[in-house]
């Protein structure tokens, strides 16, 4: 991603600086890149009192974020911020060099994306630290709180040259759609340096959180982003595989995971079964650190076993619905219910559902799509499909044989299955979230294939 050159500083909003602010204003932090994870940390970094600038290169989003208006869909984030800018401890500028000026903690929130071999692409993360390093004033304090591989902190200590500027991860686990929640009631925060001073003066960020603090090497900090999204990942692709497991021996994938979710060493977050898992984090970061063992020469067969069940899953969504359509899809009108990676986000990077339309349509499916948040058809990109967007549920199912419910979006639970019938009947509804009543389907007339659990019949 090529970035834009710096401009003008937009000015802060004059508003009175309140005493708390005064407080801080030693510990001035400097957000450096705006995507959800750094829009989502400054605003609640201002929302703990700290005075925050944030700094992007987008001059046009950055106005628009001046005046409160929020880029992306994040639950509670528009009033956060709106908050934060009335209060006057938190202001947008133009370009990282204008955030930086005298800020005494410096978070990165770049993209690390996908560099092609499954190696994270740190090329904006360098260009910036080259940027601001000479910028920094003494005693300053870099934070990496984009997902970065283990070793970034060491390169950038070394690439700074700077003795008196200490270098310090500190790792995101936020969810989009709930990042401020996860943020503001964080299981942990991790913070690793091997500046301990600069590594607990980071910690103390988050005092006010009262969260448990875990502080330790750089390497392990990095290494617990990837390691975590990665166990999730696992686990996520064990409970896809024991749900193609359940179908043939006829057990219930549902009544499998309450099962397992009792034993508090297993935990039931994290096992409802679906049609893979996607975003712009897990199929990355899983890859990332199946490359990092990689390089190192270590072992670890089961994170090429994690995605290639992932893989699976989503075979056997497609499966389904040709199932359903009676063996072959060519020409069949197919509905999908839910286009993003998950509910309650705009986000279609990586999408399960996508990955699904990519095999229906590469079978010759007629498809037909509905999202809450997506308005417009989406065009073919990135490998897939062109999707025709329908205003609502009832319209992507007009004249469908198959729909197909593909994320787990409220609304869709609460779906009139009678007027379903109406506009498609005799239509199949593959379920591939289990999130409809199998008998109100069956009820309205539907035929319903659930995911992992034996089909009812009437
Ligand atoms: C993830 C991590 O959870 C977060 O800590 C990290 O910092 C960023 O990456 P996110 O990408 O927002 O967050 O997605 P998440 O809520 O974790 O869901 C990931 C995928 O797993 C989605 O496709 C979701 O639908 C799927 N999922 C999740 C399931 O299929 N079943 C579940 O029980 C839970």
């Amino acid at each position: 991603m090529q970035r834009q050159s710096d401009g003008p500083a937009i000015q802060p909003h004059q508003t009175p600086v309140s005493r708390e602010t005064e407080q801080m204003a030693d510990g001035r932090i400097a957000v450096i890149g705006t995507g959800y994870v750094g829009l989502t940390s400054g605003t609640c970094l201002a929302g703990l009192g700290h005075e925050v600038v944030c700094g992007d290169v987008d001059p046009a989003k950055v106005e628009r974020m001046s005046r409160g208006e929020v880029p992306i869909f994040e639950d509670g984030l528009q009033e956060l911020m709106r908050q934060g800018i009335a209060a006057g401890n938190l202001t947008f500028v133009h370009g990282a060099r204008n955030a930086v000026r005298g800020a005494k903690f410096i978070f990165l929130c770049l993209p690390t994306p996908d560099g092609g071999d499954g190696r994270a692409d740190l090329r904006i993360v360098h260009q910036v630290v080259a940027e601001i390093g000479p910028l920094l004033d003494p005693g300053a304090v870099l934070v990496t709180k984009s997902t970065v591989p283990v070793g970034t902190a060491e390169d950038i200590t070394a690439a700074l040259a700077r003795d008196d500027v200490s270098v310090v991860s500190n790792p995101e686990f936020l969810q989009e759609g709930t990042a401020v929640r996860n943020f503001m009631k964080p299981d942990r925060v991790v913070v690793g340096s091997d500046d301990r001073a600069a590594a607990e003066a980071v910690a103390a960020l988050y005092d006010k959180l009262n969260a448990p603090k875990v502080i330790t090497s750089a390497e392990s900090s990095e290494l617990i982003k990837y390691a975590s999204n990665a166990f999730l990942a696992t686990k996520l692709s064990f409970i896809n595989s024991i749900a193609g497991l359940a179908e043939v021996v006829g057990a219930d994938v549902v009544e499998i995971a309450h099962g397992m979710g009792f034993d508090e060493r297993i935990g039931d977050k994290f096992l409802k079964a679906g049609p893979g898992w996607g975003g712009s984090c897990f199929p990355k970061d899983t890859k990332a650190l199946a490359t990092i063992a990689l390089d190192r020469g270590v072992s670890f067969p089961l994170l090429a076993a994690t995605t290639l069940s992932n893989e699976e899953a989503q075979d056997r969504m497609a499966d389904k619905v040709r199932d359903a359509a009676g063996g072959d899809l060519a020409g069949v009108k197919v509905a999908l219910w839910g286009l993003t990676f998950k509910a309650n986000t705009d986000d279609l990077r990586d999408s399960p559902a996508l990955e699904v339309a990519l095999r229906l349509d590469t079978e010759g499916a007629r498809l037909r799509g509905y999202d809450p948040t997506v308005s417009q058809d989406l065009p073919a990109k990135n490998g897939y499909p062109a999707v025709p967007a329908a205003g609502d549920a009832y319209d992507a199912a007009a004249g469908a044989t198959v729909i197909v419910l593909l994320t787990e979006w409220a609304e869709f639970a609460e779906i009139d299955l009678t007027k379903v019938a109406e506009v498609a009947p005799g239509a199949v509804i593959v379920d591939g979230r289990n999130l409809l009543d199998p008998q109100a389907a069956m009820a309205a007339g539907l035929r319903y294939v659930p995911l992992g659990r034996r089909e009812a019949r009437c």
